[in-house]
């Protein structure tokens, strides 16, 4: 099957089609995913809070990345991969980020990989574009800050923070990148940023409907997750539905109903 490509999500962009790009983190998951026809699954660090047990994205390292990203891209036949570069390692010299990112594709085997970061990591995004990689912005909430934010909230509440948030995609488009999630964005900001991106595409996460395309959590959209963001849509219970498949498997076990027994 032939896997979206960097070239179909800019004509999404330019022809006014909206993207759909959901997380997974194992091949379960990402078969799934992939079969809905998701245009890109995002192996996103939220792997830490969601799957690992971590309060948060930081603690996540690039092997634990490596070992979830290549669970996915095994597992997916059409959607384009995309690998989150974990806490810290947008600050690498430039020709080690090159590298760790090349390890994403040649290890990984996904097709692109996403930075949390706005106009002052351009510099390295456009290294990156320059050597072959396609890259995927993250701007407004950026999730690896949580210690420096003291917490999560939204952005482009005011004027000087609305310039920058601009001011960050523009940079990132002039750096090559060929999409930019925006998260937790005041949802006028955002679609002024995304009228304002003349080829790469905005990738909203809690930030309205006026981007090109939408980003959610997995496990937000099965009813899997401890918490999750008022803005996430739950689509199934899923907590309810398969832990009572599993309170139907113990009880059967333990009452001697499963296996049946043999006549
Ligand atoms: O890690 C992640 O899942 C993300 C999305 C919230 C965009 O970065």
């Amino acid at each position: 099957m032939k896997k979206i490509t960097v070239k179909d999500i800019l004509s999404k962009k330019s022809g006014g089609e909206k993207i759909a790009m959901v997380t997974a983190y194992d091949a379960i998951f990402a078969r799934l995913a992939d079969a809905a026809g998701a245009d890109m699954i995002l192996v996103g660090d939220s792997v830490g809070n969601t799957v690992l047990g971590f309060e948060n994205t930081v603690p996540v390292t690039v092997d634990m990345m490596l070992h979830h990203a290549g669970a996915v891209a095994r597992a997916n036949t059409g959607a384009l991969v995309v690998a989150d570069l974990p806490f810290a390692t947008a600050a690498l010299p430039v020709a080690e980020l090159v590298q760790l990112c090349a390890r994403f594709m040649r290890e990984a085997g996904v097709q692109a990989v996403k930075i949390e970061g706005g106009a002052k990591i351009a510099g390295k995004v456009a290294a990156l574009t320059e050597a072959g990689i396609p890259v995927v912005g993250h701007i407004g909430l950026q999730p690896q800050q949580v210690f420096k934010l003291g917490g999560y909230r939204s952005f482009g509440k005011t004027e000087e923070e609305t310039a920058s948030l601009v001011e960050d995609a523009k940079a990132l488009e002039e750096a090559g990148t060929f999409c930019i999630v925006l998260e937790a964005v005041k949802h006028g900001v955002a679609r002024e940023i995304t009228t304002s991106l003349r080829r790469a595409a905005s990738i909203g996460i809690g930030s309205g409907p006026g981007c090109d395309g939408q980003v959610l959590v997995l496990t937000d959209i099965l009813g899997l997750s401890a918490a999750a963001p008022k803005f996430a849509k739950r689509y199934v219970d899923g907590a309810k539905i398969l832990g009572g498949a599993l309170s139907a498997y113990v009880s059967e076990v333990k009452g001697g109903i499963f296996p049946p027994k043999e006549s």
